[in-house]
Formats: structure tokens, C-alpha cells, sequence
């Protein structure tokens, strides 16, 4: 029989793109994931290996433990909190919760990826809002983007990969204005201390989204979570899997959120590596943007360099930075750099320097 497979693909999934990945070596400087540098307490490492002696066991329904955990972590009940496998599985949840084929969500641009690849994943309709020079938002032309069809606004604060803050303010009016869901992807939160969480009781529409994969160094372990109100987080609940994180991601979570004081040094650490970054990599001619995150945006056209030419050359010295070049509305001059260990920045000034 001549069977053709794709003819049974939905069509939304045939336009979607393959994925890649690419070995990497032991000694590689990675800065291009936006990764916290140093691994997690030894508290958590001990946490993981004692769960594993009973990893034939199914882990708790919905992460029960851990759910009761961040709910003191953020000050709400756990009947608010939704746990995923990373936040990029509760941007997935989220869109299939509300979102049908055909019907739109509304992304600032340039924004994070993972919004517009959820939303073709069920076959529906991305919508892109220029945001301003500075990359804050527009709100008239977001006001104007909304049709009958919008059913999320995603709105990642600060925002990935441009690293700035949008005010409470803005957050404000745009909630005032939209009667669509409002996400506010508050993924880096602990590198700001910048949230509108305590709004989720006022604003019926508003869920926050928040991650363990930065501050907390988990982001091998996966966990996500959303903070809303309780009708959303029946509903969310009611689409999860039963078991959303494994075993051994509740133990390393539990015990992380037992451990601030470890999670505090670690973002101490960062935000003191980021101002020297900022201030070598300007020293060398390079614009840096404002960043409320663990991660520096950076414009290379001062330097003559587009980024495909810079990510290429650290590359081949075993240094990874992202390439923002010709991205959603970026020309192609953007490069993105993770706030890596007092080393790892060394070696990447020193080697900057040699090729500037
Ligand atoms: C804005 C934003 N949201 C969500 C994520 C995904 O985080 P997680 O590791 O929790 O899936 C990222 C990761 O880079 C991000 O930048």
C-alpha cells in the first residue's frame, strides 16, 4: 500500500519547524540559554538522590507537596498555584485551556518564542504587536490588535530576550483595557523583585507565571508554576496531566524553597556579575540594554560585527551566546548573553577583546 503520513499530520503541525540540537563539549563557556552558572545547594543534591530509591513509585497527584510549598513561597493559597514541567509546559497548558484553532494570541515583539510555538502547536493564530523603540509596550497598538478572536495576551516581565521592565502601571491599564487573558510571565522575578501577583484576586483574567529554572538553578529539573485565581487554577488542574513534575523534580523543589538563603546568594552573586559585565562590554564599544534579569541584550552594530558574525567566532572558541540577529522586528545586530561565573565573564571579555 503506498501510505503517504503526512497526509494524516494536521496541517498546523506540518508548518511548524523541525528541532535541532547540537553536541556540546566538556569545556564549553554555555551563556546562550539565559542559565543560572552554579549548580543547586548541596541540600537539593541530597534531596534528589534520596527520592531516586523510590522512583518505581508514581510521584504525588499534582505535585502536592510542592504546590503547599510555593504557596507559602508566594503568600497565596494553594488552591491558586498550578505546577508544571518548567513554565514552558504551563504556556502550553494555558493556551489549551482557553485558546481553540483559528482563535489569536496577542505577543509583543520581539518577546519569548515559546508563546508563538504554543500557539501554532494547537493550531492557533500568533499576533504580533510591535512594541516601542525601547521595547516597552505599546498598549493603543496592542488595543488595537485585539479582535472577538483574542483569547490570551502574553506578557513575559521582564522580557526575553530584551531584559526590561514593563511598570505595575502599564500592567495596570492594560488590564483595564483587555477583557482577554493577561499572562504576565514573571520568570525572572527574584533577579527584580518586580510583580503584579498581587493583583491575581482583583483582576478575574490576570495568571502570573513564575519558574525555578532561573534564580533557583532547577532548569535541568523542570519546574513551572502559575499563580491565579482559584476558578483559573480549577480549570488549568482540570486539563494537567495527573503527575506534572517527576519525583525527583517535587524533591529538588521542596528542598530549594526550604534553602532561600542558598537561592539569595546565588542571585547576589549574579546581580554584582552583571554590572561588571555590562561595564567591560561597554568598555569594548558594545550597547547594552538595561536588564531587569540574569542576561544582558546587547547591539553589536557599534562594533561593525553583526551577531551571526560574533556568536560564530566566540563559538569557535568554545563560547555560546545567543544570536538575536533578524528576529521578530530586531535588525541583525543582537546578540543575547547569560551573566555567567566571575571566570566564564573573564574569559569572554578577554576574548572579545581579542577579536574586536
Ligand atoms: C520569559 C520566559 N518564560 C519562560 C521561560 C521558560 O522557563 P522554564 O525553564 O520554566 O520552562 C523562559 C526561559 O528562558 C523565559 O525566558
Amino acid at each position: 500500500m503506498n501510505f503517504v503520513v503526512e497526509n494524516l499530520i494536521n496541517q498546523h503541525i506540518q508548518t511548524l519547524n523541525s528541532k535541532t540540537s547540537s553536541p556540546k563539549k566538556d569545556n564549553t563557556i554555555r551563556l546562550d540559554k539565559g542559565e543560572l552558572p552554579y549548580p543547586p545547594s548541596p541540600q537539593v543534591i541530597q534531596a534528589i538522590t534520596n527520592a531516586a530509591s523510590e522512583i518505581n513509585r508514581y510521584p504525588e497527584v499534582m505535585a502536592a507537596s510542592l504546590r503547599k510549598k510555593l504557596a507559602e513561597y508566594t503568600g497565596k493559597l494553594p488552591e491558586q498555584i498550578t505546577i508544571g514541567n518548567g513554565s514552558d509546559d504551563l504556556i502550553e497548558l494555558i493556551i489549551k485551556v482557553f485558546v481553540k484553532p483559528e482563535e489569536e494570541v496577542l505577543l509583543p515583539i520581539p518577546t519569548f518564542f515559546v508563546y508563538e510555538f504554543a500557539t501554532r502547536v494547537i493550531g492557533g493564530i500568533p499576533v504580533w504587536v510591535k512594541r516601542q523603540e525601547n521595547f516597552d509596550l505599546d498598549v493603543e497598538a496592542i488595543i488595537e490588535k485585539l479582535t472577538s478572536k483574542t483569547k490570551i495576551l502574553f506578557i513575559a516581565n521582564p522580557n526575553n530576550p530584551t531584559a526590561n521592565l514593563i511598570s505595575r502601571d502599564k500592567i495596570i491599564e492594560i488590564l483595564n483595557r483587555v477583557n482577554c487573558i493577561v499572562v504576565v510571565d514573571e520568570c525572572y522575578y527574584e533577579f527584580c523583585q518586580e510583580t503584579v501577583a498581587d493583583l491575581v484576586e482583583e483582576y478575574p483574567n490576570l495568571i502570573i507565571l513564575r519558574s525555578l529554572s532561573k534564580s533557583f538553578g532547577l532548569a535541568g529539573i523542570r519546574i513551572g508554576y502559575s499563580i491565579t485565581n482559584q476558578t483559573i487554577t480549577d480549570y488549568l488542574y482540570r486539563a494537567a496531566q495527573l503527575f506534572p513534575v517527576n519525583k525527583l523534580a517535587i524533591a529538588a523543589g521542596n528542598a530549594a524553597l526550604e534553602n532561600l538563603s542558598y537561592v539569595q546568594s546565588s542571585i547576589e552573586k549574579i546581580i554584582k556579575e552583571k554590572d561588571f559585565l555590562t561595564q567591560e562590554l561597554e568598555k569594548i564599544g558594545l550597547k547594552v540594554y538595561p536588564s531587569a534579569t540574569n542576561f544582558l541584550f546587547i547591539k553589536t552594530n557599534s562594533v561593525g560585527l553583526t551577531s551571526k558574525k560574533i556568536v560564530e567566532l566566540l563559538r569557535e572558541k568554545n563560547i555560546l551566546i545567543a544570536d538575536f540577529g533578524l528576529k521578530q522586528e530586531l535588525d541583525e545586530y543582537n546578540i543575547r548573553i547569560a551573566i555567567g561565573t566571575p571566570e566564564e565573564n573573564k574569559v569572554l571579555i578577554h576574548t572579545l577583546n581579542t577579536m574586536i
